[in-house]
Parts: structure tokens; sequence; C-alpha cells
């Protein structure tokens, strides 16, 4: 089967997580907590994903000049990705995620963008060529929106398809070029509310907000329901709606960028909507049954043995 090559466009961070009973309220205190400190970003995550599911992968990022910037450039070169476009920015430091995890994975997380937030499109013109070359990128909103419209742009220039994850959820409106720049969006059920306006509960509300972002120009709208599913349509006519896998959740911390990097490889290799989502259900459910971001993220193998073992792929 063809090895997708994905250039992966965003954000790094390290990972500061605690895992206790509860989350506490603002002002509370409470202790018993375990501590991991990992990789993360959703730049990252979705890049180490591409790269484990057995994509070619080119990470354009941007860290601080410090200990965790260094560490996060070895690791993403022992997962066998491309790091010549990661730069070292000489004031910012490398992005810092606090993240407090509960008895039942759901998750809180807090973000010290630092040097994602100066990764500027002039950093993506230096990698154009190698961009130009990729079957698919994918963007995220960690980094500047100026950036993120800019990087759909020349990826429409040089007729690179996009999917976008529209993580964090947008505190303004997406520029209209961004929406018709992308072939897919994929936003989870708070993301797709911020995204349109419209409360997204289930999958009656999440086609009216899909069929939205379709009329804005997106060419296809995939919005993830947790436990509930995954919606799906495009503007050609598909429709898919994917069951989610049932599992004992640990931690939902990077499920998402999973679920994108997943999807981004198998619609690559040409599967259709409903079997590129149903591989990236199994990725994601996989990554939620661990603790951590980039250490919950699946191989390639351990999706395929999950899927044979929940009928085939
Ligand atoms: O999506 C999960 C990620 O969000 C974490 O790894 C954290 O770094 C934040 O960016």
């Amino acid at each position: 089967m063809k090895k997708p090559k994905i250039v992966v466009i965003g954000s790094s961070n390290t990972d500061m997580v605690v895992k206790s009973d509860r989350i506490p309220v603002p002002g509370e205190t409470i202790t018993g907590g375990s501590f991991l400190l990992a990789q993360g970003g959703k730049g990252a995550n979705q890049a180490v994903a591409a790269a484990r599911l057995g994509a070619e992968v080119l990470f354009v990022t941007r860290v601080g000049n410090d200990m965790f910037g260094r560490e996060a450039v070895e690791q993403y070169q022992r997962e066998g990705i491309d790091t010549s476009f990661i730069e070292v920015d000489a004031t910012a430091a490398t992005g810092v995620a606090l993240i407090l995890v509960d008895a039942k994975g759901e998750n809180l997380i807090s973000v010290a963008s630092g040097a994602n937030h100066a990764l500027y499109p002039e950093q993506i013109d230096r990698a154009s060529e190698a961009i130009g070359q990729a079957d698919l990128v994918i963007l995220q909103l960690e980094i500047p929106l100026a950036t993120v419209e800019y990087a759909v742009a020349l990826c429409n220039k040089l007729g690179v398809p996009v999917i976008l994850d529209p993580a964090p959820a947008p505190r303004v409106p997406l520029p209209d070029s961004v929406l018709k720049g992308i072939a897919t969006i994929k936003p989870n059920e708070t993301e797709a509310s911020a995204l349109t306006g419209m409360p997204v509960t289930d999958s009656e509300s999440a086609e009216k907000s899909a069929q939205f972002l379709l009329d804005k120009g997106a060419k296809s709208v995939i919005i993830t329901l947790g436990t509930q599913g995954v919606f799906a349509i495009s503007a050609c006519g598909e429709r898919a709606f994917v069951p989610s896998f049932s599992v004992s959740a640990v931690d939902s911390t990077a499920a998402g960028d999973c679920f994108s990097a997943a999807y981004a490889v198998a619609t690559v290799q040409g599967h259709s909507l409903s079997d590129a989502i149903r591989f990236a259900a199994a990725a994601a459910a996989i990554s939620v049954t661990r603790i951590g971001a980039q250490g919950s993220l699946p191989t390639l193998a351990e999706v395929n043995e999950f899927l044979t073992q929940h009928s085939a792929f």
C-alpha cells in the first residue's frame, strides 16, 4: 500500500499531566494525583500519530532554545519524522501545556503557547517546496490564525489538499478563505458549536452544523461526537455515521489529534469516507485507553489488531 506523504504544520508542547480522581474547582487544592511529563502539542501529536501509522511525515513547528525544545526535536527524530523545517526561536520558550485528567479520562488543558505563537508565514514559505511534494497537509489552531490562513492559500496554489482540525475551538470566526480552501474540517462537538454558533450535541444537530460548514465552502465535514460516534458529510453527497468503539477510558488527551492523523493516512491511501473514519475512530479509541498524549498514540499494527477484534476494516 502507498506510503502517504503528510506534512503537519502546527504546535509542539511539553505536557505536564496530573491525573487524579477529579479535577479541582477554582480556588481548590486536591492531593493524591500522579504526574507525567511528556511530549504533546496538537501538531506534534498528529505528526507522531501519522508516522506511527506508516506515513512519511514532515513536521513544520517552532520550539524554544531550551531543554524542552531540544528533547521534543530528538523525540520526533526517533519517530522517523523529518525535522528539517523545525525552527528554534531565539526568544520565545517551547510551548507548555498543563493538563489535569480525572478518573473518567476527561481533561482540562491550559497552554502557554511560547514559540508556537511565533510560527509566522515566512517559516511556511521556507518549507514550501517540501509542502508541494506532500499528498496532504494537516493544520490545527495552536499557531497564529494568519499563518493557518497563509498555509491554506499556499496549499491551494500548490494543489495539495488540507485537513483542518479546528482545535482548540476558535474564539473568532474562521475566515471564509480558510473554509473554502480546505478539503476537510474535523471539529468535535464543542468546536463545531464555536464555528457555527449552533449547539451540537447529537447526530441531528451535528448534521445542521456540518451543512452550515459545507455551505461556507468546506468540501467535507467530519464531526466527532465522543462516545456517540462520528457524523460526516461531503459536498459531493457522501454521508457517514460511524458509531464509536466502546473502550475503558483512561485519558482522552490527544484522541482528537490521533483521529485526524489516522483519517489523513487512510484517506491518502484511498479508503472511502466511512472506512477512513472507522480506521480513525479505532486509532482514537486505543489512544483513550492510555495516559498522556504521544505515549498513547498507537502503531499501525495495533490499530489493525484492534479492528480485527472489532470486525475487519
Ligand atoms: O490535543 C492534546 C494537546 O493539546 C496536548 O498534547 C496539549 O499539548 C495541547 O496542545
